[in-house]
């Protein structure tokens, strides 16, 4: 009789971007014309060397090194908005009209 529900989830749910929430969707973070490389990684490495008021968690040498917070920042900047930039994988439906049939 146990509600056998599916584990994983948890509090705060996993939609992004939802109002009340604690952080911002970084789906599209790079949007932002200040969100450079730099700005991020400064963010994340210090957050309140960027916004005074952030509640964000710094993450210091010895949680990320600078290798990796630079590909970090990088993959940040890329988030865009728009799809088609950010993927750059969609189908095209480019299809050559090689399907003509001979007339009838
Ligand atoms: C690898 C982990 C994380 C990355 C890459 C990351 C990245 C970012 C970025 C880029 C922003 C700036 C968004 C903007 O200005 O538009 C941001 C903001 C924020 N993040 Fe994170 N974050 C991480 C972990 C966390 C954690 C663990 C928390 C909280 C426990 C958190 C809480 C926040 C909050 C509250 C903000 C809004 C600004 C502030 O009040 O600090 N983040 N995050």
């Amino acid at each position: 009789m146990g509600p056998g529900g599916p584990p994983g989830g948890g509090p705060g749910g996993r939609g992004p971007g939802g109002p009340g929430g604690r952080a911002p969707d970084l789906g599209k973070v790079g949007d932002d014309a200040e969100h450079t490389v730099e700005w991020l990684a400064a963010f994340v490495r210090d957050p309140k060397s960027q916004k005074a008021d952030a509640r964000m968690p710094a993450f210091g040498a010895e949680k990320i090194n600078d290798a990796d917070l630079q590909a970090l920042a990088e993959y940040l900047a890329s988030l865009k908005s728009d799809p088609e930039k950010a993927a750059g994988e969609a189908p095209t439906g480019d299809e050559p009209p090689g399907d003509a049939k001979p007339g009838n």
